[in-house]
């Protein structure tokens, strides 16, 4: 949550912070800004809404300054405005930071700034750490040979004081073209390229500049001048030169532009195909499913006797999914549970528990708190992520990406089949460690699994009875999605995805807890929604929609091509290739996708950037 970038080098500062913010604004657009050393002095300039109204009050003041940072917002504390929009500076307007996360202490430190007469600004935790930066540089020696590294200084006694998670850029007029930046269970990424040092809270902002980029650990502080970057970390009373971790980061530019396409929901939809291949390339050797970066012996997983998922919204959805597979294939125990309840349960684990933390940009806070907790009970964790490098990916024992690349649009969609695909791979490789299941049965999966990247292919090739759908739907005040078994989980997708993008309220149930409560919902011309895919409880999904009809509801039902008898029980019927049950929500996810998407469109939300929403939570 939050974008940070920073620049200091040979060219103009503003265009490049603009354009970084603007590939940054996934992580949170209600408000922006940015702070450039001209002359001497560092201008701010801030203003409420997406990064474009900021890029057009900058345009006319033609700020020439080589280096500055920037900062696009989601609100935690203190309303989206002007006024708390970052950068923050201190009261004499001479150093200037930017925050990505929560500095829990806040109040109590605000409350001992203003005694020592602080004056502050706005309503955000941020403030605090500009004064506290001000405070510290006045008590630090003054080294007339390094004013970069006597901020640095300033800035490690700051954080020292800091209770809580933070990315923090901070600049001070006294040292002119360096930038100081650090963290701590927010991530920051710092990059040196030929016109100067990069920082930001993700490589995408900097991908133009440079692929070569060092991921700073918590508690690492990097001092930015512009031909080069160093690291540092406390050590003692002072601090020690380190090295961060280099990652080179291989994405297509792609990633970063819509390439033709009028949202980047709609491009990632269509790179699912491509997501499905690459997710599964190498898996299978010989007959064998192959999951080296689980880092467990085949003997180790024979061991395994319970698997617990933790995840976060679409994340978790993928984890059910994933439940009825590791329990049907492997024939292991499998738990699912949202990673903010789990952290907070005390949960029961073992040396053969196997955690599976599923998060797409690896840095959920609840999801990470998770993942600790569960290694701190001995728990073995497994992290499947889409980012390289992420906490979920330094922090697990063993990682698996799900190629799904940058994904931009805040609603899950490629990631999503990504997570899906790589779970299914771990029930493969559990019921091959098991012996549930024989390598022909294994390779025969396997091959089918791979044959969904083209059914994914035929399903996108024609949306117009999606569309149709959707267009019968947008009107609605509410919905309702249901299916059985793997419909119901991918009920749950198809209705978090309709809700967070349109607005249109949505609840998903399994169909056989129609009756106990959700049909009372039920009038006339009321969406339900079916996953009603060839399955063993296909005749039962078909009662449920025969008793929501009776009571009026317009029935859209996802089924198998081939099915002429859902006909006479919906009145739009979306069809999706013939595929066995196990690997239907493959499939059964892409229109539900695409009937959010169509349902946003034509009640005019911005499906790329829905209200409220950020795409990495990392906060709690
Ligand atoms: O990055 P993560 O997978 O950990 O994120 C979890 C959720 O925040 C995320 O899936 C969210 O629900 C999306 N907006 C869904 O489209």
């Amino acid at each position: 949550m939050c974008g940070i970038v920073g620049y200091t080098g040979s060219a103009p500062a503003c265009g490049i912070l603009v354009e970084g913010l603007a590939r940054l604004e996934y992580r949170g657009y209600d408000s922006a800004g940015i702070a450039i050393q001209q002359g001497g002095a560092t201008e701010v300039v801030c203003r409420r809404g997406r990064v474009a109204e900021l890029a057009g009050s900058l345009a006319p003041m033609e700020l020439g300054g080589t280096c500055g940072i920037g900062h696009t917002r989601w609100a935690t504390h203190g309303r989206p405005s002007e006024a708390n929009a970052h950068p923050h500076t201190s009261c004499d307007g001479r150093i200037c930071i930017v925050h990505n996360g929560i500095i829990e202490n806040f109040a109590e430190l605000r409350e001992r700034l203003i005694a020592e007469g602080h004056a502050f600004a706005s309503d955000t935790d941020s403030e605090v750490v500009a004064h506290l930066v001000e405070a510290r540089l006045a008590q630090t020696p003054v080294a007339a040979d390094d004013a970069g590294l006597r901020l640095v200084q300033a800035v490690a006694d700051a954080v020292c004081e800091l209770v809580g998670s933070y990315a923090l850029a901070v600049m001070s007029d006294d040292a002119p073209g360096a930038i100081v930046a650090t963290r701590k269970d927010s991530p920051l990424i710092a990059g040196l390229a030929p016109d100067g040092a990069y920082v930001a809270s993700d490589a995408i902002a900097m991908l133009d500049a440079t692929r070569d980029v060092q991921v700073l650990a918590d508690g690492q502080i990097a001092l930015l001048m512009p031909e080069r970057i160093t690291c540092y970390e406390a050590a003692g009373d002072g601090l020690a030169e380190v090295e961060a971790a280099a990652v080179h980061i291989d994405w297509d530019m792609d990633v970063a532009e819509k390439t033709g396409y009028p949202d980047f929901m709609l491009k990632e939809i269509h790179e699912q195909p491509r997501v499905i291949r690459d997710t599964l390339a190498g898996r299978l050797v010989g007959n064998s499913i192959s999951i080296d970066e689980l880092t467990l012996s085949a003997q180790e997983l024979n061991l395994v006797d319970r698997v617990c998922i933790i995840a976060c919204g679409t994340s978790y959805h993928a984890g059910l999914i994933a439940k009825n597979l590791i329990e049907g294939w492997a024939r292991i125990p499998c738990e699912v549970e949202v990673a903010s309840e789990f952290r907070y349960r005390n949960p029961i684990m073992t040396p053969t528990t196997l955690v599976v933390a599923v998060s797409q940009s690896g840095e959920t806070a609840d999801t990470l708190a998770a993942i600790r907790d569960a290694r701190v009970k001995d728990a073995r964790v497994f992290g499947i992520t889409n980012v390289v490098g992420s906490p979920v990916a330094r922090e697990s024992d063993g990682v698996v990406y799900t190629k799904a690349n940058k994904e931009i649009a805040v609603a899950s969609t490629k990631s999503f089949l990504g997570q899906v695909v790589s779970l299914t791979l771990l029930a493969l490789l559990l019921a091959q460690a098991k012996g549930e299941l024989t390598s022909a049965h294994i390779r025969q999966l396997y091959s089918e699994l791979a044959d969904t990247a083209e059914l994914v292919e035929r399903i996108l090739a024609d949306t117009s009875a999606i569309d149709e759908a959707a267009q019968a739907c947008k009107d609605a005040a509410s919905a309702l999605f249901i299916g059985r078994g793997m419909g119901a989980a991918c009920a749950h997708e198809g209705a978090l995805k309709l809700k967070e993008i349109s607005y249109l309220h949505a609840e998903s149930y399994p169909a056989g807890e129609m009756k106990h409560g959700p049909i009372a919902l039920i009038e006339e011309g009321f969406p339900v929604i079916a996953i009603a895919t060839a399955s063993p409880t296909y005749d039962k999904v078909l009662s449920n929609l025969q008793e929501s009809r009776a009571r009026g509801a317009l029935v859209v039902a996802i089924a198998t091509e081939g099915d002429e008898e859902i006909r006479s029980h919906a009145d739009h019927v979306i069809y999706i290739p013939p595929v066995r049950d196990a690997l239907s929500p493959i499939l059964a996810s892409v229109p539900l996708q695409l009937f959010a998407r169509a349902i946003a469109l034509a009640r005019g939300c911005d499906v790329d950037q829905p209200r409220n929403l950020a795409k990495s939570v990392t906060v709690e």
